[in-house]
């Protein structure tokens, strides 16, 4: 997600009405640009950004590496699920965009929480080979769900269905990340 852009992004669902939007949650594989895309659609929002994963870090005292580690996926996903919970009930009318980490939209109760509340997710897409380049040449946060290619490709081909379930997919391929933002705050109609 470099150059400008090339592709035109895809048409989804239709997206959420502008007066209901209260917050963004960018959703997507590892690589796809969530955190730097969120940083960028915040500042052209004016609105404050979030990463579920550094809530979830923050509130468990221990990096992602260290949990996995230490207690397994499972108590990941479980602490990952609480996080969401206490930042969806501090929400409020507080307009902010969020980035979940790449797991956190697909499994179905973080999804149908966002659901009910009403608040888009943007799926940031790209093909695996470039999204595990991209964490590649990123190397940090250190990802322990990314080892090799094969197996990168098939946990992309699981999650897809589900990341397809978001309000809006964009394809982020050849785009750099001012454009991404730009594309989502068009698509969605928040000017
Ligand atoms: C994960 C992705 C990571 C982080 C954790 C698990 C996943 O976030 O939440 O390592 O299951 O895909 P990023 O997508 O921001 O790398």
């Amino acid at each position: 997600m470099t150059t400008r852009p090339g592709s035109q992004a895809d048409a989804g669902p239709p997206a959420p009405q502008p007066a209901a939007l209260r917050a963004v949650f960018l959703v997507g594989f590892m690589g796809a640009g969530k955190t730097s895309v969120g940083e960028a659609l915040g500042r052209l929002l004016g609105w404050p950004f979030e990463d579920l994963d550094d809530r979830v870090q923050a509130r468990e005292g221990r990096t992602i590496q260290q949990i996995f580690e230490e207690s397994g996926e499972a108590a990941f996903r479980r602490a990952e699920n609480t996080a969401l919970r206490e930042l969806l009930a501090e929400h409020g009318d507080v307009a902010r965009v969020v980035a979940l980490g790449g797991g956190a939209f697909v499994q179905p109760e973080n999804a149908a929480l966002l659901q009910r509340q009403g608040l888009p997710a943007v799926f940031l897409d790209a093909a695996p080979e470039e999204l595990f380049e991209r964490c590649r040449q990123d190397q940090q946060p250190e990802r322990p769900l990314r080892r090799d290619l094969e197996q990168f490709r098939r946990l992309y081909d699981l999650r897809r269905p589900h990341y397809l379930k978001a309000s809006l997919r964009v394809d982020t391929s050849g785009k750099d990340v001012e454009s991404v933002a730009e594309e989502i705050v068009s698509r969605l109609g928040l000017r």
